[in-house]
């Protein structure tokens, strides 16, 4: 039943629209009042052998690093631990450092990409602790990692990766929940994020209904040549992934911007005719999204802003930006939230511009190859 597109065109769009139920599947049985349970991890201690490592290392490939970066900052805020990021390829071209004292935790949607693989072997000759997410039960990821969670996201069939994703970040928020559950100092907070698991599915829902706006959106993207995505702190990662579903499916040049870097090189492409999508969401970070905006409108930058509901006014007084309005969830669970719109956009795009959207040219769902 899973590998049927239904009453949908495409798997993509299919995927899209099930993230309500794929975030549900994953989170069931693992929410608890106390915390958050994850089977997983219970066997053997792991969970204390993770905290006392010196570092978590967070090691993936295209979407599953993005979804790691962007857990990256409650990994680090909740568990106090440094975390890393390595794309697996790199720390393989690198031969970096990995330590017996090092968490590595391996993200991968299929279980059976070949440079995370290799990664693992890598890491596993050098003594890390391996866990692995994955949502591929019986995977050669969840066979040869010491330990691990699937992300019970059901089977993916699109190409583009859309909701095991956001089932990625759920997970390694609940990774960081179950890892800092010994900190007192935090425990107000855990609560906030856990009660905001609980209505993240609700929320979801709610921002699918943006799928009319997207595809509107899309029809007067059509013939542009690229598309920049400006993001920051939890949201720098949605800005790299919304880039890549452009670029994936849509084929049009999209790169996704860390905003703080804006003004060391980016800011020159800016003129009226270039879009740029600014992500400014409510979170410690808004003030300095506000002036990036501010200063983008100020070089005639052709903006569409992605803010949260009411924030209109607040992050485009002038009325000259295009705004998408989002649910505001917490800080570390808005990732989730908006990423959405833009895998709507990538998806209305790649059917406007007449392009294979399960299949997109030259890319395979299992790369088992170096
Ligand atoms: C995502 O849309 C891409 N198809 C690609 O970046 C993918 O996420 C990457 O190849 C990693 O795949 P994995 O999650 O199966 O390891």
């Amino acid at each position: 039943e899973q590998i049927k597109k239904g009453s949908y065109d495409h798997f993509m769009q299919k995927e899209i629209h099930e993230q309500p139920h794929s975030l549900t599947t994953t989170m069931r049985g693992r929410l608890k009042d106390s915390g958050v349970l994850l089977g997983g991890l219970k066997e053997k201690e792991y969970l204390k052998t993770i905290r006392r490592s010196r570092r978590v290392v967070f090691i993936g490939c295209g979407t599953s690093y993005n979804a790691a970066l962007a857990a990256r900052p409650i990994v680090e805020e909740l568990t106090g631990i440094p975390v890393t990021m390595e794309v697996a390829s790199d720390l393989l071209d690198r031969q970096g450092p990995i330590y017996r004292e090092d968490t590595a935790v391996f993200v991968s949607q299929s279980g059976e990409k070949a440079d995370t693989l290799l990664a693992l072997d890598y890491a596993l000759e050098n003594g890390a602790l391996c866990v692995g997410i994955t949502n591929t039960v019986g995977s050669t990821l969840s066979r040869r990692t010491h330990c691990g969670v699937h992300i019970n996201a059901g089977c993916e069939i699109g190409v583009a990766s859309t909701k095991a994703y956001t089932s990625q970040i759920v997970v390694m928020v609940m990774l960081a929940l179950a890892v800092g559950s010994d900190q007192i100092s935090t425990q107000a907070r855990r609560q906030t994020i856990i009660s905001g698991l609980s209505s993240l599915p609700s929320n979801v829902s709610e921002v699918l209904k943006l799928d009319s706006e997207m595809k509107e959106l899309a029809s007067s993207l059509i013939d542009s040549e690229s598309l920049l995505v400006f993001g920051r702190g939890y949201n720098y990662a949605t800005a790299l992934e919304g880039a890549l579903k452009v670029k994936e499916v849509a084929l049009m040049h999209s790169e996704g911007m860390l905003a703080g870097e804006m003004k060391h090189g980016p800011l020159a492409l800016v003129d009226e005719n270039l879009p740029i999508i600014v992500i400014a969401t409510r979170d410690a970070c808004f003030s300095k999204q506000q002036s990036v905006i501010q200063q983008l409108l100020s070089r005639k930058g052709r903006l569409i802003v992605l803010c949260s509901k009411g924030d209109t006014s607040a992050v485009c007084p002038s009325g000259s930006c295009r705004v998408i309005e989002v649910p505001e969830v917490a800080d570390c669970l808005q990732p989730v939230i908006n990423i959405i719109p833009l895998q709507l956009l990538s998806y209305h795009l790649t059917v406007l511009r007449g392009f294979d959207v399960d299949q997109p040219r030259n890319l395979a769902k299992s790369v088992t190859t170096q």
